[in-house]
C-alpha cells in the first residue's frame, strides 16, 4: 500500500507568513511544508505538498490523490465553505481525508461555520495553527500502522 500522504492547500494559503498573522500565525507555507516533511519522515511516511488558488485544480489534485495516495490532508481555505465541486470530489476519493484549518472557523464569522469538506472527511483539526498539519500526519501514521498489523 502507498505510504504517501498528499497535503493539499487551497486559495490564499500561499500568502501565509504575511496574511493576517494574528489569525494564521507567522509560519510560511514553505515552513509548514518543511515541518510536515520532517514529521512524515519520523513516522515512516512520504508527503507530496501542493497549493493552488484554483478550485478546479484542487478537484484535479483530489482525483489524482484518490488513485495514488494513502491519505489526503486538505486545507481548502475559503472553498471549504462554498464548494460542492470539492465535496463531490471528496466523496468519490478512495483515499481517506483529514480536514485541517489553521484557525478555528467555528469561532469566526458565521459564513465560515459550514464546511463541505467536513461532510466528506474522516475528521477535522482546527485552531491549532501549523501544528494541525502535524497532528493530521500523526493520525494517518497511527491509522496506517493499525491497518498493516
Ligand atoms: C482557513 C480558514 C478559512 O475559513 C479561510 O478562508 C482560509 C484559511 C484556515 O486554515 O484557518 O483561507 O482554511
Amino acid at each position: 500500500m502507498s505510504k504517501r500522504i498528499d497535503i493539499l492547500n487551497g486559495p490564499n494559503l500561499n500568502l501565509l507568513g504575511t496574511r493576517e498573522p494574528e489569525v494564521y500565525g507567522s509560519d510560511t507555507l514553505k515552513d509548514i511544508e518543511a515541518a510536515c516533511g520532517a514529521r512524515a519522515k519520523e513516522r515512516g511516511l512520504e508527503i507530496a505538498f501542493h497549493q493552488t488558488n484554483s478550485e478546479g485544480e484542487l478537484v484535479d489534485l483530489i482525483q489524482k490523490s484518490s488513485k495514488t495516495a494513502a491519505g489526503v490532508i486538505l486545507n481548502a481555505g475559503a472553498y471549504t465553505h462554498t464548494s460542492i465541486a470539492l465535496y463531490d470530489a471528496l466523496i468519490a476519493c478512495k483515499a481517506e481525508v483529514i480536514e485541517v484549518h489553521l484557525s478555528n472557523p467555528q469561532a469566526r464569522e458565521e459564513f465560515r461555520h459550514d464546511s463541505f469538506v467536513a461532510k466528506a472527511a474522516l475528521g477535522s483539526i482546527c485552531g491549532f495553527g501549523a501544528k494541525g498539519y502535524l497532528f493530521a500526519i500523526d493520525a494517518f501514521a497511527d491509522r496506517l500502522k493499525k491497518a498493516t498489523k
